[in-house]
């Protein structure tokens, strides 16, 4: 457990903004969090719940507690020839977490392999890459209410999971702070690559019928090539989301950029947020140390000392150049902190 005044979050989120925090508190159990929660917390502070900090975008100084969560630890629930019920606590960092299921051969997580961040920022913000999703394979939660430190459960239909969002996002936002997590794996691998370019990299390699650590190197070199490692170059991995038109809007955009990369998405159509910014221009664009990764345009970064605002107003240039050429409304995936309590 930790707990301090006015402090520095730089090394605490992955785009290395400089921001401090009036209180920061880490917790390495539930029942501290809940021993905080209902004795220290100081009662009138608003609280932002920090994983891994890979997707989120301080623009100033936080005026509230920042909590975060620090508990570790993996464990077998439910055991059988098939598959295997795994508990992982939320503050285990989730790329050790894919690497622990790969090496046991349990698969059905293989594909969100590379991916910065916790095990509770997972479910937060339903992560997904190359076809799946956290949701696939989440079977429920633990959580605690930051309003009185009451401890409850969800299962998945009332996690509400969308793409990239979750109950968490919407009518719990800032009001829960995620514990521990239960997942579902399998113990007789069927590979899920029909994903783009999956299949053709590990034909290239010579491998048709891949295992399971064939797929999560495969998929772990992908995204190395393509996205920054956040050890070197800050960065929140995907800073929009890919928007999604109805039918009708689909139309009329397609009538006028039928070359634009689409994807059916339920009864709707999901458009390429990268490619869009890749066409105004954008790609490798640097305006001191606030950036477009030359290799991922749906990818801002900090090519050192930028503010938290420089990435912002990187951000609005974007959103206002595409929307004047393609009439298409970009919305952030990262969550920035002082505007959602403002
Ligand atoms: N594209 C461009 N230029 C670019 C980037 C992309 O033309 O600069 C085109 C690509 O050629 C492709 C299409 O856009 O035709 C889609 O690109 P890609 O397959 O790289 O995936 P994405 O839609 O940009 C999404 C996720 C990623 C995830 C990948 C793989 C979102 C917002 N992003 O990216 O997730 O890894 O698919 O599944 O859904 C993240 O959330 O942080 C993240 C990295």
């Amino acid at each position: 457990m930790m707990q301090k005044k006015n402090f520095q979050l730089n090394e605490y989120n992955t785009f290395n903004i400089a921001a401090e925090t009036k209180l920061f508190f880490a917790f390495s159990s539930q029942e501290e969090l809940i021993d905080f929660i209902k004795n220290n917390k100081s009662d009138n502070l608003p609280c932002f719940v920090l994983g891994g900090g890979s997707n989120v975008l301080f623009t100033e100084d936080y005026q509230g507690c920042v909590i975060h969560p620090q508990n570790k630890g993996i464990r077998i629930i439910k055991e059988t020839d098939e598959d295997v019920l795994v508990e992982v606590e939320a503050g285990e960092n989730w790329q050790d977490f894919v690497a622990f299921c790969v090496n046991k051969g349990w698969s059905g997580i293989e594909n969100l392999a590379y991916i910065p961040g916790n095990a509770g920022a997972a479910a937060v913000q339903n992560i997904g890459a190359y076809g799946v999703e956290l949701k696939d394979v989440f079977e429920k939660l633990d959580a605690v209410y930051l309003s009185n430190g009451t401890a409850f459960q969800l299962n998945k239909e009332e996690c509400a999971f969308g793409y990239r969002d979750s109950v968490f996002k919407n009518s719990l936002a800032n009001s829960v702070v995620v514990t521990r997590l239960s997942i579902r794996l399998s113990k007789i691998f069927k590979p899920n690559i029909s994903y783009g370019g999956i299949q053709n990299v590990l034909l290239q390699n010579g491998t048709h019928q891949p295992n399971l650590t064939e797929v999560f190197d495969c998929i772990v070199a992908i995204r190395k090539a393509k996205l920054p490692d956040v050890r070197d170059i800050g960065s929140a991995g995907s800073f929009f989301k890919n928007p999604v038109l109805d039918l009708e809007q689909f139309n009329e955009f397609s009538n006028r950029f039928p070359e634009a990369p689409h994807y059916p998405f339920g009864n709707k159509i999901k458009l390429a947020a990268g490619w869009l910014i890749d066409q105004c221009g954008w790609k490798g664009f640097r305006r001191n140390d606030a950036g477009v990764y030359p290799h991922q345009a749906l990818v801002l970064v900090n090519y050192g000392a930028a503010k938290g605002k420089e990435i912002l107003q990187l951000s609005l240039d974007i959103r206002d150049s595409v929307r004047r050429k393609f009439g298409v409304e970009l919305e952030p995936e990262v969550i920035i902190p002082s505007q959602q309590n403002s």
